[in-house]
């Protein structure tokens, strides 16, 4: 039977390892400057309803470095931005492709996509879910720490898609979640509470973000205003002033912290230049990771 990747709660303790040995192994065929054409013939369709950089780099690079070849669709140059159904575009696509990449607003729609679909889905964000990003974070993090397992991980911001997917990840894995958010932007009420109970080392939702980062082994932030919700800049900017990683708050975690954006980073809003800039910053080895988690994922679903 055909796999999805939607969202991390979905995923069971195996797939994370599965990913994680086949994404080092990946790594080093490529730093090898080994060729490694597993996926030779395979198409991926990466339909596009918002902008991507990294998204979109590391899924195309990925497929080409595989030997397959990827499309990119933005869905404003398809019949889907015309109002084709997302029932008849799966069938459809399932005819010619070999997968499908989504990236779109409602997390509805990438399931009703994979629910028609008879090739594998993967959820490249949604206004709900980021998990590609998740699952590639924690491959840093092994890197970086050896294990996630007990490390404090302080997610400071909006209670958006990726601190969602954090919140799932934490119900399936052994890592202490603190997150701290301004009142009236935390993460989905319906994912706290399915995903409080499964966590074994405790998900705590605080509004001060000093609560949240002492002794934190991770600073993790994202940006004050995500995709589709420009219109709230302004209003943003004044009710998140606070929410910001500088280096008063990387004075409250762990010495050894290491400070995680998922990027594209606002220096001066949710994190200081100083600071993502400094010694204690890995976000662009975390943004290189997107590229070999991605191909492991690809392996594995293709
Ligand atoms: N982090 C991330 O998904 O970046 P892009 O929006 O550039 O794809
Ligand atoms: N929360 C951000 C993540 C971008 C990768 C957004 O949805 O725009």
């Amino acid at each position: 039977m055909k796999k999805d990747l939607l969202s991390i709660y979905n995923l069971e303790t195996a797939d994370f390892e599965k990913i994680w040995k086949n994404a080092a192994r990946l790594k080093k065929l490529l730093k090898q400057g080994k060729d490694h054409a597993s996926l030779k013939g395979k198409t991926l369709g990466m339909i596009f309803d918002k902008s991507s950089t990294r998204t979109r780099i590391s899924f195309e690079v990925g497929m080409y470095q595989l030997g397959g070849i990827a499309l990119f669709l933005n869905s404003r140059d398809t019949q889907i931005g015309r109002g084709e159904t997302i029932a008849d575009s799966a069938r459809m696509m399932s005819r010619y492709l070999n997968g499908i990449m989504i990236r779109t607003f409602a997390q509805d729609s990438v399931e009703e996509l994979a629910r028609y679909a008879t090739i594998p889905v993967i959820n490249g964000l949604t206004d709900l879910f980021h998990p590609c990003q998740i699952l590639s974070d924690l491959f840093t993090i092994i890197e970086k720490k050896g294990s996630y397992e007990k490390l404090k991980v302080a997610y400071i911001g909006d209670g958006n898609n990726i601190a969602n997917s954090w919140i799932e990840a934490a119900a399936r894995l052994p890592i202490q979640l603190a997150l701290a958010c301004p009142q009236g932007y935390e993460p989905d009420k319906k994912i706290m509470n399915k995903c409080a109970t499964d966590a074994s080392e405790g998900i705590t939702l605080y509004s001060d973000p000093r609560e949240a980062a002492l002794n934190a082994d991770v600073l993790y932030t994202d940006v004050w205003t995500s995709m589709g919700q420009e219109a709230e800049v302004k209003e943003r900017k004044k009710i998140f002033k606070n929410y910001s990683i500088n280096i008063k708050l990387l004075a409250e975690a762990k010495k050894d912290a290491i400070v995680m954006h998922c990027l594209p980073a606002h220096r001066g809003e949710e994190i200081t230049a100083e600071v993502i800039d400094g010694p204690h910053s890995v976000v662009i080895d975390q943004a290189e990771n997107r590229l070999h988690v991605q191909k492991a994922i690809l392996e594995i679903l293709l």
